[in-house]
């Protein structure tokens, strides 16, 4: 999954009216796989999706005062790790930036890795002990779209992306995670086929709003 925060849209504050979705929108919309030269809206997008997780890792890296989204520009300009932009497919419209889903193929967890769970912020860990229970799914680590853009079936067409990218790589499930209080999310990735294999207790915390369980959703492909 990823859990973030509403004031990185960079829509801007927008009208209810104005936020309304129009099946024109959906149909100018095209997906493109990401380059290097998107890290800035992979990292924006992935700070919505993760709902204060990626923020709070980042601000804990940043030096001097710089500012967190640096640090996730940085990290999202990487080639070799799974938070890249190489596992981003972005949706555009009109040349700008709309949404994303960042996705990848999950390895089965090395021992130094399940060895190395008790060294995890306490935050981070359900995450993790989620993620080995399905190895060899295509793991949607993060999906988004900007504020002004939502409801008009975008989310929709980044998860049929994920499902053309794990066939693509040969992974039979499709696995995602997301916050039991993110009712909204819940019911998209059920009406695509997604349903509940697991679940952890959330560990409050001050990045995040939410206080019940985070959840393991799976479909076969
Ligand atoms: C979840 C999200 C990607 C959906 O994108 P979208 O383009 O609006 O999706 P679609 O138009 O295809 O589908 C609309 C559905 O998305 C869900 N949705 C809409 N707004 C949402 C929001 N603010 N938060 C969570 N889910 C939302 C609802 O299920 C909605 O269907 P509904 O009409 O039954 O309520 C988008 O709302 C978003 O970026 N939310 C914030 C980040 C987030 O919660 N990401 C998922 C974390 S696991």
């Amino acid at each position: 999954m990823a859990p973030l925060v509403a004031p990185l849209d960079c829509m801007g504050a927008a009208s209810a009216e104005s936020r309304r979705p129009t099946v024109a929108v959906v149909s100018q919309v095209a997906l493109r796989r990401a380059t290097v030269d998107d890290a800035r809206a992979v990292a924006r997008l992935m700070a919505i999706a993760g709902e204060g997780i990626p923020m709070w890792l980042w601000s804990r890296a940043a030096k001097n005062g710089q500012d967190p989204l640096f640090v996730g520009t940085e990290r999202a300009a990487r080639s070799e790790a799974n938070f890249s932009y190489r596992n981003a497919v972005l949706a555009e419209r009109a040349g700008q930036t709309v949404g994303m889903m960042l996705g990848y193929r999950l390895e089965a967890p090395t021992p130094r890795e399940i060895a190395g769970l008790d060294d995890l912020p306490e935050l981070l860990r359900p995450f993790a002990e989620l993620e080995f229970e399905v190895p060899g799914s295509f793991y949607v680590n993060a999906l988004a779209v900007f504020d002004s853009y939502r409801d008009s079936g975008i989310g929709t067409r980044l998860l049929q992306a994920a499902a053309g990218r794990a066939s693509a790589l040969g992974c039979p499930r499709l696995a995602l995670m997301v916050f039991s209080q993110n009712i909204g999310a819940v019911r998209l990735y059920e009406r695509n086929g997604y349903r509940t294999i697991a679940a952890r207790p959330v560990p409050a915390h001050p990045c995040h709003p939410y206080d019940d369980r985070v959840l393991l959703m799976a479909r076969t492909l």
